[in-house]
């Protein structure tokens, strides 16, 4: 059984394994979040997690995700969202290091992710936490719902050194 480790903000992160009550309240995070959605539509028990959660605390309610998809040698991070009400507390940033442990445990050499140009907040998370801007990506997204003409940064960290 995967270990679960307390974030800097208190909240317990952890798999998100099979509890259907924390799955359906990711994917309301989840499409309360974006346009899109992010959270893969398969979950394996037996799979390396995919999902990890973080909640407010042990058993309780679901305030944050993080979603991967193996590429190769990559880990993507496909979706991560923190609740509104418990941002800037630290979560994000656990999440992001929960799958960093996850991906050099599971031998990836690089983790990597799109974000929109105009995510202040994102693209800040990502570079304290050692992700660099790799390539600029024109029209990535809709530009019905993202800003700076749906333009992405591709941005990656390296796990090898
Ligand atoms: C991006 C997001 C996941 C960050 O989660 P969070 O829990 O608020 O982030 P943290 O509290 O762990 O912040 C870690 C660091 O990221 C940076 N950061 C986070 N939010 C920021 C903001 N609004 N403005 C500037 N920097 C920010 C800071 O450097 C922060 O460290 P500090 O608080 O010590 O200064 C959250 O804002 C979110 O869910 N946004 C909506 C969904 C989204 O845009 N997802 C990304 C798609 S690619």
């Amino acid at each position: 059984m995967a270990r679960v480790r307390k974030s800097p903000s208190s909240a317990v992160i952890e798999p998100l394994g099979s509890d259907l009550v924390a799955l359906a309240q990711a994917y309301a995070l989840d499409a309360t979040t974006f346009p899109h959605c992010s959270l893969p539509p398969i979950f394996g028990d037996d799979a390396p997690p995919a999902v990890w959660i973080a909640r407010a605390d042990r058993g309780g309610a679901v305030i944050g995700f993080v979603a991967t998809r193996a590429n190769r040698t990559t880990l993507e991070i496909s979706g991560i969202a923190v609740d509104s009400a418990h941002r800037r507390t630290g979560i994000g940033r656990a999440l992001v290091r929960a799958t960093t442990r996850s991906a050099r445990a599971r031998g990836f050499s690089s983790i990597e992710l799109h974000v929109s140009t105009g995510n202040e907040a994102a693209v800040a998370l990502y570079a304290r936490e050692r992700f660099r801007k790799a390539r600029r990506i024109e029209g990535y997204y809709s530009t019905r719902h993202f800003p700076d003409g749906g333009d992405a940064w591709l941005m990656v960290r390296d796990l090898v050194s």
